[in-house]
């Protein structure tokens, strides 16, 4: 009988064991194959980001590479009658956003390419991505969003598009500006 249980508890270590080797190795992938690492937004800015969004009731907002989700977080709370929207290819981040996630109905987590999301319905869009991405994903925004649609970029500036107006979050640090275009 005891042998019974000790195999059992055996078996199941190795397979446990064997599943996070494999989660492991897949954040790696991830973190070798995606363009931009997983840095979360200081959390001494949230709140400072947050409040430029000034959505109303109904609207969409969308954070593409969301990371664990702290913004939309926020979000949801100062606003809550919007839907908030993450989008995240990292494994440990998209499974951290998800567990965050639990109990705010209106706060959906995503695991998708952001390059392959579909953003028509978003007034709002939040992005924390390195230069080369950002350009890309305002390509994107640009051709797929609604006139009028907001993106707030922390940090990282457009080449090609002029920023309506740009906000001072922060002296020190990441997390020092944040760049407000619309479409
Ligand atoms: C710098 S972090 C920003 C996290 C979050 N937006 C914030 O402000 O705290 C960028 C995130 O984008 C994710 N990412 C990079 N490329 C992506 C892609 N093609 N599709 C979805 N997520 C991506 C990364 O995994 C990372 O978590």
């Amino acid at each position: 009988m005891f042998f019974l249980f000790y195999f059992i508890l055996a078996v199941l270590i190795v397979f446990l064991s064997i599943i996070c080797i494999f989660a492991f190795l897949f954040e790696i992938y991830s973190a070798l194959t995606l363009s931009v690492p997983f840095v979360p937004v200081p959390k001494k800015v949230v709140r400072k980001i947050v409040a430029q969004f000034r959505m109303m009731p109904g609207d969409v907002l969308f954070d593409l590479g969301c990371g664990e989700g702290r913004v939309l977080r926020e979000a949801v709370a100062e606003y809550p009658g919007i839907q908030a929207v993450g989008v995240e290819m990292g494994l440990l981040p998209y499974f951290l956003a998800r567990v965050y996630a639990i109990g705010k109905p209106n706060l959906r987590i995503l695991r998708e390419n952001m390059y392959q999301s579909d953003i028509s319905q978003a007034t709002h869009i939040y992005l924390y991505l390195f230069p080369e991405v950002l350009e890309e994903i305002l390509y994107k925004i640009h051709r797929e969003c609604r006139p009028g649609t907001l993106v707030f970029s922390c940090d990282f500036s457009s080449k090609t598009y002029n920023p309506e107006r740009v906000v001072e979050l922060s002296d020190t640090g990441r997390g020092r500006k944040l760049f407000v275009y619309r479409v």
